[in-house]
């Protein structure tokens, strides 16, 4: 089958000949997949900063969703015809850039009827990532006043919607034109970070203490969003920046882990309207190159995914 990926690390994005996809274990699952979700981080995969478990030459891509075609024996859930998506890391074989893909069934959670599958594709990493951050990383409670740096990107939206559900004050930075779209996923504030002051108006927000809790969703910005933290608060960052610990305040770097129950609760909340994507472009899989550019550009205005 053609896949698109890298010959080895740091090669470029191409399509490459792979085998069709080995016999199945007992709790795989074959899917046919429809979309895969293209993001920055699957730069870092083909650059080597991210070990996915496949060695190339492989097809790169973390996240998609299609339907399944065939069970092994031991998988009870799912049957052929299912809508899934997945976030199958460790890779089982080869990465999701390909017409068929081989994942852990525990790994999958059914794709709301509701839903394209292009956002059930471009869904799982960013979702997950919203939720381990908020959840498992800061534990954020009714009342606390949240900061969300980088709000109007994908993960960063969906941070703000899940904030925001769990009861939380959201102060979200964004540029002018997410302005509209952060404050209707539930952002009770937003500053525009191209003010170099923005970390100040957010503390006079707050009447000067300081957020109980920020995450850092922009490259680079977890030092700016550090001081914008009340004393002895929290912060997490997802772009592997984290700053020296000081007032008091902990600090965590957070990267995305697969799992099956927290992408199953939060399909559910998109097939429930709670959560969304917006889809910033859809490319077919022989432009793959082309897509992780425009992901990696960091303006895309939403997510990127590859069709077949
Ligand atoms: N650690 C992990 O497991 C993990 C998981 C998911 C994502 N990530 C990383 O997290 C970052 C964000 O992911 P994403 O999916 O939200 O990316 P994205 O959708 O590409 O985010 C792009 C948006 O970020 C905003 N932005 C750009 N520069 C900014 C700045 N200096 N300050 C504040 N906002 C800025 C812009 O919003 P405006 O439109 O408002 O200008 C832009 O539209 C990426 O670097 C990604 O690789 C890490």
């Amino acid at each position: 089958m053609q896949v698109a990926g890298i010959r080895s690390l740091g090669a470029r994005v191409e399509m490459i000949e792979a085998d069709e996809p080995r016999p199945l274990t007992g709790d795989e699952v074959l899917l046919e997949v429809r979309a895969a979700g293209v993001g920055n981080w699957d730069e870092i995969v083909r650059t080597g900063g991210w070990d996915t478990g496949a060695k190339p030459p492989m097809a790169l891509g973390v996240e998609a969703a299609g339907t399944v075609r065939a069970a092994g024996q031991a998988v009870g859930e799912w049957t052929p015809g299912d809508a899934v998506m997945t976030h199958p890391v460790p890779l089982r074989d080869q990465g999701t850039w390909a017409p068929r893909l081989i994942a852990p069934a525990g790994l999958l959670a059914r794709k709301p009827p509701s839903v394209s599958w292009e956002v059930a594709a471009a869904f799982p990493v960013p979702a997950l990532t919203a939720e381990q951050v908020l959840g498992d990383a800061l534990n954020i409670r009714a009342g606390e006043q949240l900061l969300i740096h980088g709000a109007g990107g994908v993960t960063g939206g969906l941070m703000v919607a899940l904030g925001s559900l769990r009861g939380a004050q959201v102060i979200a930075t964004v540029g002018p034109e997410s302005r509209q779209r952060v404050s209707a996923l539930g952002a009770d504030q937003v500053v525009d970070y191209h003010d170099q002051e923005w970390p100040e108006q957010v503390r006079a927000i707050t009447g000067r203490h300081g957020v109980a809790a920020a995450v850092n969703a922009a490259r680079g910005g977890a030092s700016s969003a550090m001081r914008a933290v009340a004393d002895g608060g929290r912060l997490a960052t997802i772009t592997s920046d984290s700053p020296a610990q000081e007032r008091g305040i902990s600090v965590s770097s957070i990267y995305v882990r697969a799992d099956g129950n927290q992408l199953r609760k939060l399909a559910q909340r998109l097939g429930d309207g709670q959560l969304e994507i917006p889809i910033a472009a859809s490319y077919p899989l022989a432009d793959a190159a082309q897509a992780l550019i425009r992901a990696t550009g960091g303006h895309a205005g939403g997510a990127i995914v590859l069709t077949l």
